[in-house]
């Protein structure tokens, strides 16, 4: 073990290429601020940086789909999660952006210096270029045929089909992002970090935790998981990985390095780099060297990521900092697993997702109910789920039945029996029936066993056990309200009320050692607390550790006499009718619905590759009225149809019969495919195609045009 001075957390740097969901907040954000708090309140050094990733193909492909810049792009969502962050209550120390100045500087001055230290082998490949783009197609820009698993929507570094990383040129059939076309291969030369030769040293780094036949770390304290997946890429073989592209939004290859001319880093070597440039920013905004954050081995750095970040935290990024030498590596990477949503994986693009920033504009006070949920729900060894009945029963049954409810009972009762102030009481009342035992005073075990239970608490979350430590936080509340259950203070007043002052002491102490231990899960709702305990609001500087440290050797955390505010409810319940508005958003919202109420919800075929605009252009596609319809004879699935598209009639013949009757159709507009080259289906020449929508169970229905588009309309 080490005692380190000072620790450095970082999280995931964002994409800013579309909004938070609830998966992210819980995969880094969320625990990374847990710990953080946590570690404040115990009075440690602590850092906590993240910011905006704001390179890559992740932002350009963003902009291309949107018809804008990628500075659009960036400033948009940079300025999204910044808020989004702070509403939610992520306590970043600082939150930077990869777009800085500063970050290019950072990111070129590493460059440099493993370019110096030859640190990189300076490669000849061919690589996809896109003719009519005039670029080549690195990593997203590429689509194609998973040689893995056949999925056709594979991008060239990775099919998120069946998660393998993939090297572009394995991709069958690959097509340009761009325009759709058929890259060819051209030569290109590029800086690649040779991880192979890093084999030596990471091996027993992950394994073992030693450096240079040094402890370095514990890897016991290391998820399974995350070492799984190291082990893993080991095991495979580690290969050089390029670190620049061919792409013109990003980080420039230092333009003195010859062939440096249109060239960037690759994404994934800047945007590590940008936990260092956050550092710098921060440290100069406050007057603190980085250094001491980075180069000094008494500085502990612990990294938050989801599980998909989990090579370049632990394999690729440590190697880029031990090429440069002089750096820390990280002591843990405490990588989450994935948060599903009601059953489904999250999907942005099918929009079945919970935004936070949406969540917190229409369930405003909310903001711990969903923190909560999220740390209970962690998917911290395994893939978790988030239900919206679910958060609805969390928020009700354990913040609203237990712990707002024991501080409210306590609150009322010290206003009932005391007038607001905490109450004086005789240390040496004993247990009923243990007087002469000798335990003490039944206030200081009482105390004792809160002590014990903190510590048990802060333990969970120094060894990054979220789900435990939130767990021992409510059973703390739990034995909160059995201890006014089985003392009964309400009955107990009249006949003794000395020892009923001995209950209601030690429960203000209990509800005053939850104002401060819940400040890591629940700040907003501490915050309310400490205010109705007449308490300062916690500047997270070393409160907890005081506190502990006050119980421990038998002072008050509370100075009898001392005036409480009004009491009031920490928490109220959530009706169903908001649950129920969401649920039905989260289903309305999201192209696959379930087909209906119980049934399976529906899996959406994946999406076929991108197409050009021009291949889109292509398509004729008109409305059009229905105007006779008949079964197609000795034909189960065919109708003939009449068309009207306006300037002209037609015949269709439609594989539709089995869904609907031809007296049900007539007279209904719809879309169809007008320039479809004629076929002969039983005889009958059917010229065109009327689209329909398929949904889980196979059953089509039209794609409405609206009545009152006029035949004949281009769809476009
Ligand atoms: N932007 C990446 C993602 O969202 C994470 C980058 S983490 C960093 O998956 F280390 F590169 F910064
Ligand atoms: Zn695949």
């Amino acid at each position: 073990m080490i005692q380190y001075k000072r620790h450095l957390v970082t999280a995931a740097l964002p994409y800013a290429n579309g909004p938070l969901h609830v998966g992210h907040l819980c995969g880094a954000y969320l625990p990374a601020d847990v710990y953080v708090r946590f570690q404040r309140l115990m009075g440690k050094d602590i850092l906590y940086i993240c910011g905006s990733d704001e390179h890559g193909a992740a932002i350009t492909m963003r902009a291309l789909r949107e018809g804008k810049t990628p500075r659009e792009i960036i400033d948009a969502y940079h300025d999204l999660f910044k808020e989004t962050f702070r509403r939610i209550g992520i306590s970043f120390d600082y939150y930077h952006r990869t777009s800085e100045i500063l970050h290019h500087q950072t990111s070129q001055d590493m460059f440099r210096e493993l370019h110096r230290k030859g640190a990189f082998v300076e490669l000849e490949t061919e690589q996809y270029f896109d003719v009519a783009a005039g670029q080549f197609l690195a990593d997203r820009y590429l689509t194609g045929t998973c040689p893995k698993c056949s999925n056709p929507g594979a991008y060239g570094d990775q099919c998120e089909q069946c998660g393998s990383s993939l090297n572009p040129v394995d991709l069958i059939e690959p097509k340009s992002v761009l325009t759709g076309e058929k890259p060819e291969l051209r030569k290109t030369r590029h800086w690649y970090l040779p991880l192979d030769q890093h084999e030596s040293w990471l091996k027993p780094w992950l394994e073992e935790g030693t450096l240079d036949g040094h402890y370095h770390h514990d890897p016991a304290q290391w998820k399974n998981h995350v070492l799984g997946q190291c082990r893993s890429w080991i095991e495979g073989g580690l290969q050089a990985r390029a670190m620049t592209r061919d792409l013109d939004w990003g980080v420039d290859v230092p333009a003195e390095l010859p062939g440096a001319e249109g060239k960037k880093l690759y994404v994934w070597m800047d945007a590590p780099i940008g936990y260092i440039s956050a550092t710098r920013q921060w440290a100069l905004e406050h007057g603190k060297n980085w250094e001491d954050y980075w180069k000094d081995p008494e500085c502990e750095l612990i990294q938050f990521i989801g599980k998909d970040n989990i090579v370049f935290h632990c394999i690729i990024f440590p190697a880029i900092l031990r090429a440069h030498g002089g750096l820390n590596l990280p002591s843990n990477v405490p990588a989450n697993q994935f948060m599903n949503l009601e059953g489904e994986k999250i999907s942005t693009s099918r929009n079945w997702a919970v935004w936070v920033h949406e969540f917190m504009d229409e369930l405003p006070g909310y903001e711990d109910s969903l923190r909560y949920y999220l740390i209970k729900h962690m998917p911290e060894q395994k893939d978790s789920e988030f239900t919206w009945k679910g958060f609805q029963d969390a928020h009700n049954n354990e913040l609203v039945n237990n712990l707002s409810n024991f501080v409210h009972r306590v609150l009322s009762l010290t206003h009932k029996f005391y007038d607001g102030r905490i109450p004086d009481f005789d240390p040496d009342q004993g247990f009923e029936g243990l007087a002469g035992m000798d335990l003490g005073g039944f206030h200081d075990v009482e105390l004792i066993f809160l002590f014990d239970e903190l510590q048990e608490m802060a333990d969970h979350l120094r060894s990054f056990d979220f789900r435990a430590s939130l767990a021992k936080l409510m059973e703390i509340c739990s034995f909160g309200n059995q201890l006014l259950q089985l003392n009964e203070p309400w009955k107990l007043q009249k006949e003794d009320p000395d020892t009923v002052k001995v209950v209601m002491n030690l429960c203000l102490h209990y509800v005053t050692a939850l104002s401060i231990a819940m400040e890591p899960f629940l700040p907003f709702a501490a915050d309310r607390l400490r205010r109705m305990l007449g308490l300062e609001s916690l500047k997270g500087a070393n409160e907890l550790n005081d506190a502990l440290d006050k119980i421990a050797e038998g002072e008050y955390l509370l100075e009898p006499g001392h005036p409480i505010a009004a009491a009031n409810y920490l928490f109220s319940r959530i009706e169903d009718d908001l649950i129920q508005r969401q649920s039905d958003k989260l289903h309305g919202g999201a192209a696959a619905q379930p087909a209906s109420a119980g049934q399976e919800s529906f899996n959406a075929p994946p999406l076929k590759p991108v197409i050009s605009y021009d291949d889109f252009s292509k398509l004729d596609l008109r409305t059009a009225r229905i105007t006779a319809a008949e079964k197609v004879p000795k034909a189960d699935k065919l109708l003939r149809l009449e068309i009207d598209l306006g300037f002209e009639k037609r015949t269709v013949v439609s594989g539709i019969a089995e869904h609907y009757t031809p007296e049900e159709i007539v007279g209904r507009s719809v879309l169809i495919l007008a320039n479809l080259a004629p076929r002969q289906l039983r005889g009958i020449e059917s010229n065109g195609m009327i689209l329909m929508a398929e949904n889980g169970e196979g059953k089509l229905t039209f794609v409405s045009a609206t009545a009152e588009t006029q035949p004949g309309a281009e769809v476009k």
